[in-house]
């Protein structure tokens, strides 16, 4: 018997950083995102008598090959045994999986992988040990307990995740173009789940809570106000507010190329020379992510032609 479920990715503007309870994955502050329903991960879960779960790269025709390292797999099939105890089932499955798009470089991979997993995992324990399937919500919580950002997954096209609760929020933008100049894809040396155990080091810690969720109440003023500059303003500003947590931490770590300082000096001129532009983000790796109006295809496409002299372009 075998299940296949998929699962897009997101992209915060307000960040999830730092958690209350890591056993969890309480964040320390509320964070929104946009979901970038285009970048997507494939589970299929395939029962097994074999005694143990294990893990294989899924082979399809839109997905590269994943070369998932051994600690991947196993915080994976950990997730899969935490959901299995839910339904209370002892079966066994081999899980294979892949992403449309790069892993392990700051895109994400593991809100997407994490929510594909509990929804075909909900989907085959609730067939196999006749229960009913799970709501959203709860599924929404239980990916959480994988990855927190994963929690956001669930949810399209903008998400906010505030302590236990996670909803969507209905604001004017329902659909943006995304682009990810991809100037690294090296697997990360800071994985995320070290990052948020090592910000509350940083003497920026203090007050964090209070700037993160200052800035998610202006960003939704912004939004709500179609103020497409006050928001690019705000999610430049929580960005890197999140790179200097990093960066002041103990001991401090980064992310940041000359690349990205490269792109992010170019994002800043198509403002100046158009004053108008994409909301520009990154996430705990060197990339940079923007964010544009479907007004703006002229202006984005122009944007990434220039990006793509240099740079790899998603
Ligand atoms: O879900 P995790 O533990 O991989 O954390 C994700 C954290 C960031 O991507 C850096 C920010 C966010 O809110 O997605």
């Amino acid at each position: 018997m075998k299940w296949l479920d998929k699962a897009p990715s997101n992209i915060a503007l307000i960040k999830y950083m730092g958690k209350i309870d890591a056993s969890v994955n309480l964040p320390t502050n509320a964070s929104i995102s946009y979901t970038l329903n285009e970048l997507l991960s494939f589970v299929e879960l395939e029962a097994t008598d074999a005694g143990q779960d294990s893990w294989q790269a899924i082979a399809r025709d839109d997905c590269d090959l994943l070369a998932l390292s051994d600690t991947g797999q196993q915080r994976f099939i950990k997730h899969l045994n935490f959901l299995k105890q839910q339904f209370n089932y002892q079966g066994h499955f081999i899980i294979r999986s892949g992403n449309n798009f790069p892993a392990n470089c700051g895109l994400a991979s593991s809100a997407a992988s994490f929510a594909a997993l509990t929804r075909v995992a909900c989907t085959a324990l609730a067939e196999l040990t006749q229960r009913e399937l799970p709501k959203i919500t709860k599924m929404a919580q239980l990916s959480r307990k994988g990855s927190g950002s994963s929690c956001r997954s669930f949810y399209s096209p903008w998400c906010l995740w505030r302590e236990d609760t996670v909803e969507t929020v209905e604001l004017p933008y329902p659909e943006l173009l995304h682009q990810v100049v991809v100037v690294g894809a090296a697997a990360k040396e800071v994985a995320t789940s070290a990052a948020h155990l090592r910000v509350p080091s940083s003497s920026l810690f203090n007050g964090r809570i209070a700037r993160a969720e200052a800035r998610l109440d202006n960003l939704l003023t912004a939004f709500e106000q179609q103020d497409w500059r006050q928001a690019y303003h705000i999610t430049w500003q929580e960005f890197w507010d999140m790179h200097a947590l990093f960066e002041t931490a103990e001991p401090p770590f980064g992310y940041f190329t000359a690349d990205t300082f490269a792109v992010l000096e170019q994002m800043r001129r198509v403002w100046q020379d158009h004053k108008d532009g994409p909301l520009v983000t990154m996430d705990a790796g060197p990339n940079v992510h923007l964010l544009w109006r479907p007004d703006q295809q002229a202006l984005a496409q122009q944007t990434r032609q220039q990006l793509k002299e240099h740079y790899h372009v998603l």
